[in-house]
């Protein structure tokens, strides 16, 4: 039978206008009563479509973020086209999201190009927080940067530093070197021997060598548009050829790597037989081959991307590291005759410094510490993206929201180190206890795995050089009128490279 027939159409219809206007009212009510507003952390205005971006558009964005702060506090929400940011500028703040709730923040924000170069996110720097993460991380820490690996670092350091000592000793006098340059050939060449057990460093693979493939890797790990505008983003990354160049830049990047695994899974056993022989590669090769119960089973792709956070993360930041040190010391007399007072003391008696003597020196440790704290390498970090809803600060923070921790901020803030907080004074360290008043390495799940064992490598190669010998500012600029510019967004280094004249020591004046 119809309904029609029992209800007449106006009564049936002015009934169901009637329960849904209750319904209505219902939902809203108990909407705004469940439901009370968010609190966001302050922030800038915005645009329509690209939010905050448009301040950041020519300018370094960790300081453009560091005056912002100023303006809106420590925690600050901030947008990114369609992703949204929350800045945040002080040690305390710091502390909530690397420590007090590092187990919300230890993921990192999805990007097209991080995506395709750790080979789908099975790499331990850019992918989400997951028990494979963690893995590899284990595996990177036990095979590259343990004690296992120790004496071989050190054994090759050595060797790679006497090299660059002896060819500084031949340099014509008068005559500025570039350290930048010096730095970037006896960095790679350590970490090419030691994970790969040869110099592959000028082996050109499709074309261009390593070096350049690695530092396009690095420019792209920084993003596009498309991160920030899904949708349209995409179209213009494929128009202006972004796209084209990542597929390029991976094509080339895993020729190389891929060369490397090769040429090691070609060794014959008695090639490799003694254990100081095993490189960081045979040792991941190994892993691939045990079953799964003895330990966690690599495939090909784990070894290429655990590769590829070696590459393009323990390179760069260990000779942007050397450079600021080093660019710091020569505008700093003082600090430079402190330093070398210390190192020749230990070394009077010695043609060679080893690893033990430069464990020993303490001041040389604290102006490390402090060109780290002056100028982190990474000045906002990796991104730490936060994977369910907190509070920050007081402030309401969802899921999706990434953290840009500004350790390059926090690092110079007046008011957590004082009236001389921009000036390069490392006896400062002799008092201050650090926590979170800097974070160069990060803190937390996502913290630098090189932590204690990057800075040994910067001092030893640091101390070579201060100790034989005497360093000028070229072209009668004085030191302390050093330029001293940066450039860069996830690796901020020296605008301009480092050039200085080496002035062999005599030890009988
Ligand atoms: C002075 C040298 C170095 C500095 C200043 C440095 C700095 C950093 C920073 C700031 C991060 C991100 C931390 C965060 O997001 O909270 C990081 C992560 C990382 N670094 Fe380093 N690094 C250095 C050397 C190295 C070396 C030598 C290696 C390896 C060979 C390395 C491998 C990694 C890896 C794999 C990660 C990712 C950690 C994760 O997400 O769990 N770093 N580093």
């Amino acid at each position: 039978m119809e309904i029609f027939t029992i209800f007449p159409q106006w009564l049936l219809t002015s009934t169901l206008i009637f329960i849904m206007f209750f319904m209505f009212l219902y939902t809203f009510k108990s909407n705004k009563s469940s439901i009370s507003a968010p609190k966001l952390p302050p922030n800038p205005p915005k645009l329509p479509i690209i939010g905050n971006l448009h301040k950041l558009v020519g300018k370094p964005r960790h300081q453009v973020l560091w005056q912002l702060s100023k303006q809106y506090g420590p925690i600050m929400q901030f947008k990114m086209g369609s992703k949204s940011f929350i800045v945040i500028s002080s040690p305390k703040m710091a502390k909530q999201i690397m420590k007090t709730q590092d187990h919300i923040f230890c993921s990192r924000p999805y990007s097209k190009s991080t995506e395709r170069l750790t080979y789908n996110y099975l790499d331990i720097a850019f992918s989400p927080q997951s028990n494979h993460r963690r893995e590899m991380r284990k595996i990177l820490v036990s095979e590259f940067l343990g004690p296992k690996r120790a004496s071989r670092i050190n054994h090759v350091l050595g060797t790679e530093v006497d090299t660059m000592v002896r060819a500084l000793a031949l340099h014509p006098p008068n005559g500025a070197v570039n350290l930048r340059d010096l730095f970037l050939a006896t960095v790679k060449a350590v970490v090419c021997k030691v994970a790969f057990g040869d110099n592959y460093r000028q082996q050109p693979i499709n074309g261009p060598s390593w070096e350049v493939v690695v530092d396009e890797a690095q420019e792209m790990l920084g993003g596009s548009v498309g991160d920030f505008f899904p949708w349209v983003g995409r179209f213009i990354d494929r128009i202006s050829g972004s796209s084209r160049k990542l597929d390029r830049c991976f094509n080339n990047l895993d020729a190389y790597i891929e060369t490397v695994i090769n040429d090691h899974k070609n060794q014959t056993g008695s090639e490799v037989s003694d254990v100081d022989d095993k490189d960081f590669v045979h040792s991941l090769l190994e892993l691939s081959c045990k079953d799964a119960t003895s330990g966690y089973q690599l495939t090909k792709e784990d070894i290429k991307s655990l590769i590829m956070d070696v590459l393009t993360g323990g390179v760069d930041t260990t000779v942007v590291t050397l450079e600021w040190t080093m660019s710091e010391i020569a505008r700093n007399v003082r600090v430079m005759q402190k330093l070398q007072t210390e190192i020749r003391n230990r070394t009077k008696t010695k043609q060679k410094l080893d690893a033990t003597d430069v464990a020993k020196m303490t001041y040389l440790k604290m102006v490390v510490k402090e060109t780290l704290r002056l100028h982190p390498p990474a000045p906002l970090l990796i991104p730490h993206e936060c994977i369910s809803q907190c509070q920050v600060g007081g402030y309401d923070v969802y899921p999706g929201t990434s953290a840009l921790i500004n350790a390059w901020g926090i690092g110079r803030d007046p008011t957590v180190w004082g009236e001389n907080a921009g000036e390069f004074y490392p006896e400062r360290f002799e008092k201050f206890e650090v926590d979170f008043e800097m974070v160069p390495f990060g803190a937390g799940r996502r913290s630098c795995p090189a932590m204690n064992t990057a800075p040994a490598t910067v001092e030893f190669l640091i101390a070579n050089l201060v100790c034989w010998f005497d360093w000028e500012v070229p072209n009668g600029v004085k030191n302390e009128d050093l330029n001293m510019e940066d450039v860069g967004t996830l690796i901020l280094r020296k605008k301009l490279p480092l050039c200085l004249v080496p002035r062999k020591f005599n030890w009988e004046d």
